[in-house]
């Protein structure tokens, strides 16, 4: 009861505009305060993910958590195929040291400036972080830039619903989650410029969630069919 009640008004001390101090933070308290998030809105998104990622995986190929918070959706990775070979990567340290105890490469740096090489992972996953970082179009080019050609990106984000009631039901959780996670709500069609053919979206309760998975064109670099 009293964690509940500290929850509620943590989001009126924490830091603005600073989302590495805003999730350090968070981070004795994040899996609870995101479990309430997947239980109104993100649930299906986080499934659908799950379904994909579960048929993508196999021994040995690249996979990276960007934006991995405190590794859960990472140890689920492990979880699904032990000889995945995996890094994780958040820009704020108290995250990366949850995350610790997840087998792989633990990397601190920036969705922004990712410090990896073209083509260096089979599949690229990203699950509510584009939105937290302060240009999540350039987060997608720098995913998109380190995943191989045929690879998978897979991500899930918090969707600004399209319909006027469903923006005037849902103010209130997206209000909490902007001040609580520093998350914006993406238009429902973002990435609008991901090369080539459109990504594979599903959208969840009330709008308020997207999944979308995108494949990278075989033999292209940059992502552009060839
Ligand atoms: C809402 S949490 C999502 C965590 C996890 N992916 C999950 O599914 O629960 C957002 C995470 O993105 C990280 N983050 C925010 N901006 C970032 C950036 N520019 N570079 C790397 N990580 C960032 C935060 O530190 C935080 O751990």
């Amino acid at each position: 009861m009293l964690s509940a009640i500290r929850d509620v008004l943590l989001p009126l001390t924490l830091p603005r505009g600073d989302s590495v101090a805003l999730y350090d933070r968070l981070a004795p308290r994040y899996d609870r305060m995101h479990r309430r998030w997947l239980e109104r809105a993100g649930a299906e998104s986080l499934a659908a993910l799950q379904g994909c990622l579960a048929a993508e995986l196999e021994p040995g190929r690249r996979a990276l958590d960007a934006g991995c918070g405190p590794g859960t959706l990472a140890r689920w990775v492990m979880g699904a195929e032990p000889g995945a070979d995996l890094t994780l990567v958040d820009l704020a340290p108290a995250m990366l040291e949850r995350a610790s105890s997840v087998p792989g490469r633990h990397v601190h740096a920036d969705l922004l400036a990712l410090p990896f090489s073209e083509a260096e992972f089979d599949i690229v996953i990203c699950a509510w972080a584009l939105e937290t970082t302060a240009e999540p179009e350039r987060a997608v080019a720098e995913l998109v830039r380190v995943l191989a050609p045929g690879g998978l990106l897979c991500l899930c984000f918090c969707r600004q619903p399209e319909a006027r009631s469903e923006r005037l039901r849902s103010l209130r959780l997206r209000l909490s989650v902007r001040h609580g996670f520093g998350g914006l709500f993406l238009q429902g069609n973002f990435p609008q410029w991901l090369p080539h053919r459109q990504p594979r979206r599903l959208v969840s309760r009330r709008q308020l969630a997207s999944f979308a998975c995108w494949r990278k064109p075989a033999g292209s670099p940059s992502g552009v069919e060839p």
